[in-house]
């Protein structure tokens, strides 16, 4: 009993452990292998330049801003995914954790355009989904641009639905959000699987 209310407790205080954060695996999507791992500080110029490549050199987030949500280990995950031969940088997924709503909330996702198209960014999010579900986290969310349809259907296919519009979210440009959201089961369906 004692136990169990201390994991409880470890789990509220820091929902990503560190198994989470400590792994690099080697990957298959649609016949291409990757290495999959946690970003880390040292790949904070790969990932502006990750940025620049997959925004049409608009820089969303300032390198200040990665190096922040890289250090909030406790309730961050950032993984990345590279190209074996060369080590180029291919696409990055990031996550917040709020366990007080058991959400996971994505914060970023961004694939380089020479791999768009192939099912990197259904893996990543779906890689998400699929961490949500083993820490008992029952909500997974995000915000995307209105203007952004490819998105939307990414998001939609994988089972998200447009919560709420969200007037002049982009401070940028003053464009609009949809908060999308989908409440999660047991399963991930196998149908979805690349
Ligand atoms: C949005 C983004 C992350 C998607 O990543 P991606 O790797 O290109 O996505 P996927 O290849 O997994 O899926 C997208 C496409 O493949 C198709 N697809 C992939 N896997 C599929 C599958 N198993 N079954 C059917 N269709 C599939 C999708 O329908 C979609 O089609 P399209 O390329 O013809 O439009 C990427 O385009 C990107 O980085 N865009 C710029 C940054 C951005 O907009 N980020 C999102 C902010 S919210």
């Amino acid at each position: 009993m004692w136990k169990k209310f201390n994991q409880l407790v470890h789990w509220w205080d820091k929902p990503v452990s560190e198994e989470m954060r400590e792994f690099r695996q080697k990957i298959v999507i649609k016949d291409f292998e990757f290495d999959l791992m946690p970003a880390k500080h040292s790949d904070l110029e790969d990932i502006m330049a990750l940025e620049k490549a997959a925004y049409n050199d608009i820089v969303l987030w300032p390198m200040s801003a990665f190096a922040e949500e890289l250090r909030r280990t406790r309730d961050r995950l950032y993984v990345i995914v590279r190209q074996p031969e060369t080590g180029s940088m291919v696409a990055l997924i990031g996550a917040a954790f709020r366990p007080g709503i058991h959400e996971v909330h994505i914060t970023n996702i961004m694939v380089t355009p020479h791999w768009q198209s192939r099912g990197v960014g259904t893996f990543l999010v779906m890689y998400m989904m699929t961490i949500a579900q083993q820490i008992n986290f029952h909500r997974i969310s995000l915000e995307v641009r209105v203007s952004n349809k490819r998105a939307q259907e990414l998001y939609e296919r994988l089972g998200f639905q447009i919560v709420r519009r969200k007037a002049h979210y982009y401070g940028e440009d003053g464009g609009d959000a949809f908060d999308m959201a989908q409440i999660l089961g047991n399963q991930i369906d196998n149908e979805l699987l690349i």
